[in-house]
């Protein structure tokens, strides 16, 4: 391992690298993707005394599989236990202890380390790693540190991309000089449109969108494996996306048998943040999911959206880092050169910023259209984000913190789900909103239903339907699986995910955890299902959808929504809905949905509904399902 260590193409220039750390305080480091950056700088600065007196080194990376999986790495190559020296911290996830000098995190969780320690005090080095990635987190990350290492003349700050930008960053850091690792780089020939089927030995990478599209293209691949039978070498077959358990992930790391190939088909983790040796071939669709947020409606979406020119060209570049490669782009050079974008735009200009003026609110920075931005997001979008937090309670008239806000930003989720937990207190049923707030935030990958077994997996889910909507069904499961006594059986039996379940009860024990800091009472509503409706709607008043002529509409925006068909209430259709989330695909769905009574809206959002809007202008012609809401109404 120490050889392999030393073969890197960043090993050369580890002397001139740490001079340099030496001299500057800010340094922009570009090396091509597997070079060494994430896994080697640490290292060297541990080497060169920088964790002396228990001071850390701090290593962001976007992603939670790429932290994981290098922290992992980083520990194997020192010899230490994951977790001792070196360790990892993802949001529930914490595997770190006293000992940990090397951290590797999230952006997201550094930015939450600001909360405590402001100043950083206790990091020597905080590396910003995959800074091309431009997640919203990095992007705020750079204004903050940037901000601290003026006062903070002992803390030195690395900015650490692929070949892209880094002259933007080195502009953005005060001309902060840029360290270029050389790559070693062995020429990608590139195919438009047509797919060789006869090639010599080497691995395969192909680029897809997202879980679903990995895991139905494995079954056929295996498929078609099968039905060759020995006709063909051995294609071993690995998916790898961000929900994939992490015993799964390891898998695409460990060598190809000889005679056989690998295939690994991956979602963009594998543009830049992971490195795989002996890919030799690469297949790109010219796709990626991608966030958008549109913000006169405040709604986010997920969208399959042809990827840039800079993407295409980080995926080519993985064929050609063992040897001369190949790189299959599904597409012409006329859509390469016409159809994509040049860069991919920033997450900050398509997001919402809820959580994150949240965050710098709490910091004490009240003035967020002059904050430090590289490329600051929409103006719109900035003023939706402090008008719904106004609206939840979260900051007054004058935009200043409130206390409610204050506790909301204890909590590490969005700040509606946030608000949604604080007010559980009021409605006393902490108990069932803990369960399904930790069932929400891995409620994608619940029910199992392999393609086999259809009927059954879906009889299985229709046992867990009750009245009322999509999170009480999630609640019941929650509790019937807390009744087996967590059982692994139960779970098999009921076409339940047990590993998804697992991580559902980290979750909920983490947030119980944090009830006792922002005193929240944890205590059940018994089998009363009115309060933790109510509280659901505390927090997402802003997701609300009525029933009318031609389907669903949101109240603010008229916007046409539909009931995802997984969803219990698809055929009930109740008048009034409130959703956790809008998926597009063929078209908008709400995603987890229940029912609710309008005059709740009042009760819970007077300073955001007025009665005049929730008025039913079509309740004569339309059977009622609940009379109550008129009457509430007044
Ligand atoms: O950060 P950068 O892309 O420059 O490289 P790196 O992640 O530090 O990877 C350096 C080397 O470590 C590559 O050859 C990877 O294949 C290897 N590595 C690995 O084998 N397993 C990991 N989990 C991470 C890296
Ligand atoms: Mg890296």
């Amino acid at each position: 391992m120490q050889e392999v260590r030393r073969s890197l193409p960043i090993f050369p220039y580890r002397e001139d690298l740490l001079r340099a750390i030496t001299e500057h305080q800010i340094l922009v480091i570009e090396g091509e993707t597997g070079s060494g950056k994430t896994t080697q700088i640490p290292q060297y600065l541990m080497e060169d005394g920088y964790t002396k007196g228990g001071m850390k080194i701090g290593c962001t990376q976007p992603r939670r599989v790429a932290a994981m999986s290098v922290a992992a790495r980083v520990a194997e190559e020192t010899s230490v236990k994951l977790g001792n020296e070196v360790g990892y911290s993802i949001r529930f996830e914490d595997c770190t202890s006293e000992r940990t000098v090397l951290k590797y995190m999230t952006d997201g969780m550094l930015l939450r380390e600001f909360l405590t320690e402001p100043d950083l005090a206790s990091y020597s080095v905080v590396i910003i790693d995959e800074a091309h990635e431009r997640t919203l987190h990095t992007d705020i990350l750079f204004g903050l540190i940037k901000d601290i290492a003026r006062f903070r003349s002992d803390l030195k700050v690395l900015v650490a991309s692929a070949t892209l930008d880094t002259e933007r960053f080195s502009c953005f850091f005060d001309d902060a000089p840029v360290f270029r690792i050389p790559g070693r780089r062995f020429p990608v020939d590139i195919f438009y449109t047509k797919i060789h089927v006869t090639q010599s030995p080497g691995d395969i990478l192909v680029f897809l969108t997202g879980q679903e599209e990995i895991e139905t293209c494995c079954e056929l691949l295996q498929e078609r494996c099968r039905r060759l039978g020995s006709k063909i070498a051995e294609l071993v077959i690995l998916p790898i996306y961000a929900n994939l358990p992490s015993d799964m992930q390891a898998k695409i790391f460990s060598p190809t048998p000889p005679g056989a190939r690998k295939v690994v088909v991956a979602t963009n983790i594998a543009e830049t943040s992971l490195t795989i040796d002996g890919i030799i071939y690469v297949i790109d669709p010219g796709f990626c999911k991608q966030k958008s947020y549109n913000a006169r409606t405040g709604m986010e979406s997920l969208i399959v959206t042809p990827c840039s020119r800079a993407s295409a060209n980080q995926r080519a570049g993985r064929a050609g880092r063992v040897a001369a490669g190949k790189c299959f782009r599904l597409y012409t050079a006329w859509a390469f050169k016409h159809e994509m974008e040049e860069t991919t735009v920033p997450e900050i200009q398509r997001t919402n910023l809820g959580n994150v003026v949240l965050l710098l609110k709490s910091l004490g920075i009240n003035d967020l259209i002059h904050f430090d931005f590289m490329d600051p997001p929409p103006h719109e979008t900035l003023v939706l984000a402090l008008e719904q937090l106004y609206a939840l309670g979260a900051l007054n008239h004058l935009g200043e913190l409130t206390k409610l806000g204050r506790r909301m930003a204890e909590l590490p989720v969005d700040p509606m789900l946030s608000k949604m937990i604080l007010a559980s207190e009021q409605y006393k049923c902490s108990e069932e909103i803990l369960s399904i707030a930790a069932m929400l935030s891995v409620n994608n990958s619940i029910f199992y239903r392999p393609k086999d077994k259809v009927v059954h997996a879906d009889n299985a889910r229709m046992n867990f339907t009750v009245p009322g909507g999509d999170h009480l069904v999630l609640l019941n499961v929650y509790n019937q699986w807390v009744e087996s006594g967590f059982s692994t059986q139960w779970c098999y039996e009921n076409f339940i995910q047990f590993r998804s379940m697992r991580r559902a009860r980290d979750v909920r024990d983490q947030l119980e955890g944090l009830m006792e800091r922002i005193e929240v009472e944890v205590v059940s509503a018994q089998d009363d299902c009115v309060p933790i409706r109510k509280a659901i709607t505390a927090g997402y008043f802003y997701h609300t959808a009525r029933l009318s002529k031609g389907g669903y509409k949101t109240v603010k925006h008229q916007q046409t929504v539909y009931v995802h068909p997984n969803s219990c209430l698809f055929e009930e259709q109740p008048r009034w809905l409130i959703y956790h989330e809008l998926v597009f695909t063929t078209k908008e769905f709400m995603r987890q949905v229940i029912e609710i009574d309008s005059g709740w809206l009042l009760e819970v959002a007077p300073h955001y509904y007025k009665s005049k809007e929730l008025e039913d202008s079509s309740s004569k012609k339309m059977p009622r399902k609940q009379g109550k809401s008129k009457d509430e109404l007044g």
